[in-house]
């Protein structure tokens, strides 16, 4: 564990073979379609490699926020059906027709622009409809998803092939009020449009908390971006036992010295040393995504070290219980023997989202995947 032999200064392990694990086990234990939720990079751990262990081991749509992601997608030869949540401009609409990317239907002047661009094209242009049952984010509300269905069909050029919408409380709360309501708006937009006939293939509303915590969310396809990737699902319950973390982050210490009683680390004059310390500097910083938060730590030779002083843009120093050479290993994220700092302890030392910690780390940070 001491000197590691990495090619880079810091990186991010990505296990597959969890990522493989958590998605049939999603599809398994509900049993239903499984869209894997891929955006933002796959919150951190890789877009590309993620969406293709997903698909190999039983996920068959892919989620994404933006256009541009669909892209990448499909400039990586994946051809799975694939949904983009967010807005599109018209430029981006037609990119979506051309490329078999489809879209979200949120609002009717959102019918207007895909049937206009689809007219142009002379190709229909595949839609999910997008309810608003209680998030307060895209989507009509419920009483207005059949006129807009009506709308969206009538034009010819729009293919119904999805009616969704996102809950707002599942992962605080399963059992919360809000998500009661949200589950009988949604099932009334739902019967609005099975009246008029309407009924789109694909009738979706869980995300991997409720995939796994409401079964009566599940309808068609299961939306799963947490639950795929390995961060806990949920903020009430501990991390699934069933489940398999799949991402790590490391550094290899950069320099290590001695420092007189007194002497200032890093910016604002927030640290000085107490005593003689050894104080070792880490080649990460806010720039790959650690946090400038106080009570930072990371694992040196299975032990937990304090990260001393103000983070940098690209380093931080840590208080070393005694010299170790350049290139030991550091962890920031996973396991070193029995000590392990995981995403759950991130967010709550950064106030975050399980999420918003991985998909924090920044590009520059390698991607290093294992199988
Ligand atoms: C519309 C939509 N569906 C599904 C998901 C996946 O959520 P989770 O990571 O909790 O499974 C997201 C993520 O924010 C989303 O925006």
């Amino acid at each position: 564990m001491n000197a590691f032999h990495s090619p880079y200064p810091t990186w991010v392990e990505v296990d597959l073979s969890a990522i493989a694990h958590n998605t049939r086990l999603l599809r398994q234990t509900t049993n239903t379609a499984v869209m894997a939720v891929v955006k933002a990079e796959a919150y951190g751990h890789g877009m590309i490699a993620v969406a293709r262990t997903a698909l190999e081991h039983g996920a068959t749509w892919l989620g994404v926020a933006r256009l541009g992601e669909a892209r990448q997608i499909r400039l990586a030869h994946i051809a799975a059906p694939t949904l983009v949540f967010g807005l599109l401009t018209p430029e981006e609409v037609d990119e979506a027709i051309a490329n078999d990317i489809s879209v979200t239907l949120h609002s009717f002047e959102n019918a207007e622009l895909l049937s206009q661009r689809a007219a142009a094209l002379g190709r229909p242009v595949h839609a999910h409809l997008k309810v608003d049952t209680g998030m307060g984010r895209m989507g009509v509300l419920p009483e207005e998803a059949r006129r807009l269905a009506e709308v969206a069909c009538a034009s010819g050029r729009i293919l119904l092939e999805g009616l969704y919408s996102h809950l707002a409380e599942v992962d605080d709360d399963p059992h919360a009020a809000l998500t009661e309501q949200q589950m009988q708006r949604f099932v009334q937009a739902l019967r609005s449009l099975e009246e008029a006939g309407l009924r789109p293939p694909y009738v979706h509303l869980a995300n991997s908390a409720a995939a796994y915590a409401l079964p009566a969310a599940r309808f068609d396809l299961v939306r799963a971006g947490s639950a795929i990737v390995g961060l806990r699902p949920f903020y009430y319950a501990a991390f699934p036992s069933a489940m398999r973390r799949s991402l790590s982050w490391h550094a290899q210490l950069a320099d290590c010295k001695r420092l007189p009683a007194g002497w200032n680390v890093s910016y604002g004059q927030e640290y000085q040393a107490s005593g003689e310390e050894w104080i070792g500097v880490v080649p990460v910083g806010y720039g790959d995504g650690l946090r400038r938060q106080p009570g930072n730590q990371v694992l040196i030779e299975g032990q937990r070290v304090a990260v001393v002083g103000r983070v940098c843009i690209d380093q931080c120093m840590v208080r070393l219980p005694r010299p170790l050479p350049p290139g030991t290993r550091v962890t920031l994220i996973g396991r070193q023997g029995d000590e392990a700092i995981y995403v759950e302890e991130l967010v709550q030392r950064w106030h975050s989202s399980e999420a918003g910690v991985t998909a924090g780390i920044t590009g520059r940070v390698p991607r290093c995947y294992r199988t």
